[in-house]
């Protein structure tokens, strides 16, 4: 079977590193491209981890791009809180030894996008949407040439993580969400009322360091870091594994479950600044403009994950 083209957009972050880690462990896939985006923690950081990320997958024949290193319209805030000032805190790191492609992120999407045949390339969105809104904006025609955008971001029975009503990715660019969700592309959205159900448990993560692979305990040790802050604040048993979820949709979409609903971002107001809107009860006529994912089978994505980073 001819393996799906995707470009993963990012801001590693620990859970940015276990979605590229699973990405580059997967034969079904073809990634033409990793290109980082200001978020978790400042570009030149995320665009860093990315490459440090592929080489330790050995994955060095990946091209790393960056790209946008603030949001459209704002200030960029980050999230070293959770991640670490290194956006990857939990292990040793190290300068990779591939350099960044010199074309930038946005350029890079563009034009594979036209040189691809229309409706091949996947795009898997797990930061901020900057990048894919500036390429959106520059060149709307390429819009129609995506196959599906399948994104980690929003929340709606499950609120916000950065704010009471907001989830981070959309938080930090609001109107970059918005071009993107009105868009008009294919896009499947992985919210935290999905993510919040994939807990990298203490079972789970020795399950991982198991596996015995270089990857796979540098993954054990970043989870470890990663997990602290939302144990902490939720009281459980690990942390929620956020952006693998957007690649497993990828590999065996049928551990998840949810509904094509409109989707609308919240831009203007300071109290619920990037709220995503999700219409689930259908009690108004707006288009649906995404398919929202709201249950997994936890235990059927961890085996995946596991299994996956244990062939790296
Ligand atoms: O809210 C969780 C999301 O924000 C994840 O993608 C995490 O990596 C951060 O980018
Ligand atoms: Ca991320």
């Amino acid at each position: 079977m001819t393996p799906r083209k995707i470009i993963i957009d990012t801001d590693p972050g620990q859970d940015d590193a276990a979605a590229i880690m699973l990405a580059l462990a997967s034969p079904e896939l073809d990634v033409l491209g990793i290109t980082a985006v200001a978020g978790n923690v400042p570009l030149a950081l995320t665009a860093r981890n990315a490459g440090i990320i592929t080489e330790i997958c050995g994955r060095g024949d990946v091209p790393v791009f960056s790209g946008a290193s603030a949001p459209l319209r704002r200030k960029l805030v980050t999230a070293e809180h959770v991640h670490g000032k290194s956006g990857l805190d939990g292990v040793e790191l190290f300068e990779p030894g591939r350099p960044l492609e010199s074309q930038d992120a946005i350029d890079f999407i563009i034009d594979t996008l036209r040189t691809e045949p229309e409706g091949t390339v996947t795009l898997c969105a797990l930061g901020p949407l900057t990048n894919i809104a500036t390429v959106f904006e520059r060149v709307p025609g390429v819009v129609s040439r995506v196959r599906e955008i399948v994104l980690m971001g929003g929340g709606f029975f499950e609120g916000g993580n950065i704010t009471p009503s907001a989830e981070f990715n959309i938080y930090v660019d609001p109107e970059a969400a918005d071009i993107v969700f009105s868009s008009g592309a294919p896009i499947t959205m992985m919210p935290l009322d999905v993510t919040h159900k994939v807990l990298t448990t203490a079972a789970r993560v020795e399950r991982l360091r198991g596996n015995g692979n270089r990857p796979s305990m540098v993954m054990a040790d970043m989870l470890e870091f990663f997990e602290r802050f939302d144990e902490h604040k939720y009281g459980t048993d690990g942390g929620p594994l956020h952006d693998p979820t957007v690649i497993a949709w990828l590999l065996d979409p049928d551990m998840f479950s949810g509904r094509r609903c409109n989707v609308e971002i919240e831009t203007v107001s300071e109290l619920t600044l990037g709220a995503t809107v999700v219409d689930w009860w259908k009690v108004t006529d707006r288009p649906e403009n995404a398919f929202v994912v709201k249950d997994v089978d936890s235990d059927r994505f961890f085996d995946l994950f596991i299994e996956r980073v244990g062939r790296l």
